[in-house]
């Protein structure tokens, strides 16, 4: 969901962005919206089920990350709403449209879980930079905006996860 879609529903607004950016920016940021859904849940589940000698730091520093990525998500997807569209949001778009493998449900100890989501953040962060080059380039400052912030908070945890690693 990264190429602008004819098919994309768009409520009437006065918004004077062209409605060919909005389409492209609602898109990718639906797009993100399933990725960032996927990750809030994957953390849960690291959170959940992370044991072992560092399990209290682990279980809440993933609590603590799946906040912050809940409050992302809450941003991004009215940012889609705000530039007309929908916000598709549900478990199911998330399940659907996420960039990110299945979380393996069996991963216990606390050093397979960083590992895991050093990957996913990883791959969140290649994927913001290319949405923010996608926003300027389309003109829209303030949807680039959002996704550099997101992405600088998304490159910091990326450091927390893999400081555990070293
Ligand atoms: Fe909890």
């Amino acid at each position: 969901m990264t190429v602008s879609c004819p098919e994309t529903k768009l409520f009437p607004t006065q918004h004077d962005l062209p409605e060919s950016t909005r389409r492209h920016m609602i898109e990718d940021l639906n797009s993100t919206l399933a990725t960032l859904v996927d990750l809030k849940f994957q953390l849960k589940q690291a959170h959940w089920n992370v044991k072992g000698i560092h399990f209290v730091q682990l279980h809440e520093l993933f609590d603590a990350l799946a906040g912050e990525v809940d409050g992302y998500v809450d941003l991004v997807a009215e940012r889609a709403t705000t530039l007309g569209g929908y916000a598709y949001g549900t478990v199911r778009d998330a399940a659907e449209h996420s960039v990110l493998p299945e979380y393996p449900v069996d991963a216990v100890h606390g050093k397979d879980h960083l590992q895991l989501l050093v990957e996913r953040y990883a791959t969140v962060a290649q994927k913001l930079r290319g949405h923010i080059d996608e926003a300027s380039q389309a003109g829209d400052q303030g949807t680039a905006d959002l996704f550099t912030e997101i992405s600088r908070g998304v490159d910091l945890r990326l450091w927390f996860l893999e400081s555990h690693l070293i």
